[in-house]
């Protein structure tokens, strides 16, 4: 059978760099969206890529230039688009709304209009959020739970999940949006709270710092593992008709039970060490978020068994190892 051709968009990311080893496992050719600036500094910006780079073909373009998103799109002519690109740091949203809108909103447009006049018969996957739930109606959340955004990245997230299905009833495209939850994984970025602690615990054992500051510790997520929610956006891709699925544990933990059992797996008691710092608290929270992944589980036929334990041992022990540590 010749190969598949899916083009990855957000590839250096954490679910880009698991998403690509998927589709390489299925037999497809890969292609990757990077910016200019990832391919001068490989070492570096593709680190998540580094032991399949040389079966990737990467491509230069930026989410803010229609012009380069056309030049790839016309190279690659992909069968499969996975829309992972995007400024996904909550935080950051509130630092600096514009850009995260207009990377965010216009690079969704750009693509879905590229694919549009050059390849309108690719199947189009857009990574929605949990966090267009935000300040949620309903607990636990599926595919009916109205929107209430609590931040421009959400904002931006529930105007991409429009584009895309506007697309699929506009113009008849097969455009197919997951709603994930939370994934971490051991190459989440150090920003976002699951890797700050358990990279901060690593620090602490390895006698590199004394303290963690966070923020709101009574915030809530469903926590998952990126590595099993990529096989959920490629069975979106392979159905017949395009549709819109949560994906979710089902379980949702806070973040002072996330520290408590980081540390624990190091023999530690978060209590001394952990430091709440109110300059951490963002000025709207998402308090909440409980998927109910029914649908995906149902029509898809995806599972989902990883233990929340798990995932934060893996963590804790894949950054004591990376500090010098090993547990
Ligand atoms: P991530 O690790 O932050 O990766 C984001 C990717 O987007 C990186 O490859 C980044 O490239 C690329 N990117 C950002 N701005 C860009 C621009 N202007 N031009 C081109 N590329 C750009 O995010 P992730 O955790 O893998 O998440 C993947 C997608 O799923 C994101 O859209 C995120 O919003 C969404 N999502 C994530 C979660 C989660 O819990 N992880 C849940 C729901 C939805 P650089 O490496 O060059 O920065
Ligand atoms: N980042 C961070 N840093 N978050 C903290 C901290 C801290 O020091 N202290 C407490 N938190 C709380 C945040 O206030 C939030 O309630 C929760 O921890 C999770 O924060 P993040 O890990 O930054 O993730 P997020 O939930 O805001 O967003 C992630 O998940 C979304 C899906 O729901 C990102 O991956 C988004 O891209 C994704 O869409």
């Amino acid at each position: 059978m010749p190969e598949r051709r899916a083009l990855i968009t957000g590839i250096t990311g954490q679910d880009g760099s698991y998403l690509a080893e998927f589709l390489l496992a299925q037999g497809y050719e890969v292609h990757g969206l990077v910016r200019r600036v990832a391919l001068e500094d490989p070492e570096h910006r593709l680190s998540r890529l580094i032991d399949i780079m040389d079966r990737l073909h990467l491509h230069a373009a930026s989410l803010e230039s229609y012009a380069s998103i056309h030049q790839v799109v016309e190279q690659v002519r992909p069968e499969e688009c996975y829309h992972l690109a995007a400024q996904s740091f909550v935080s950051y949203a509130f630092d600096d709304e514009f850009s995260t809108l207009n990377a965010n909103i216009n690079g969704t447009h750009y693509l879905l209009a590229a694919l549009r006049r050059l390849a309108p018969a690719c199947r189009f996957y857009f990574a929605g959020s949990s966090e267009m739930f935000g300040h949620a109606e309903h607990v636990p959340q599926n595919e009916k739970t109205p929107f209430h955004p609590r931040s421009s990245y959400g904002i931006s997230k529930v105007a991409g999940f429009e584009l895309a299905r506007n697309y699929r009833e506009a113009y008849a495209m097969h455009c197919s949006s997951g709603i994930l939850f939370n994934h971490e994984s051991p190459r989440r970025g150090f920003e976002f709270v699951t890797r700050k602690i358990t990279s901060g615990v690593a620090r602490i054992r390895a006698g590199r710092a004394k303290e963690l500051r966070l923020g709101n510790l009574e915030a809530q997520r469903d926590w998952g593992h990126a590595r099993l929610y990529v096989a959920a956006m490629w069975r979106m891709l392979q159905e017949p008709s395009p549709d819109d699925y949560v994906v979710s544990t089902g379980e949702t933990h806070s973040v002072r039970e996330f520290a408590e059992k980081a540390f624990a797996v190091a023999g530690l008691d978060y209590r001394d060490y952990v430091v709440t710092d109110p300059a951490l608290y963002r000025p709207a929270e998402v308090s909440l978020l409980l998927g109910d992944s029914t649908k995906a589980r149902q029509k898809l036929g995806w599972s989902y068994s990883l233990p929340f334990e798990a995932l934060v041992r893996e963590m804790v022990e894949s950054d004591c190892r990376l500090a010098g540590v090993p547990l």
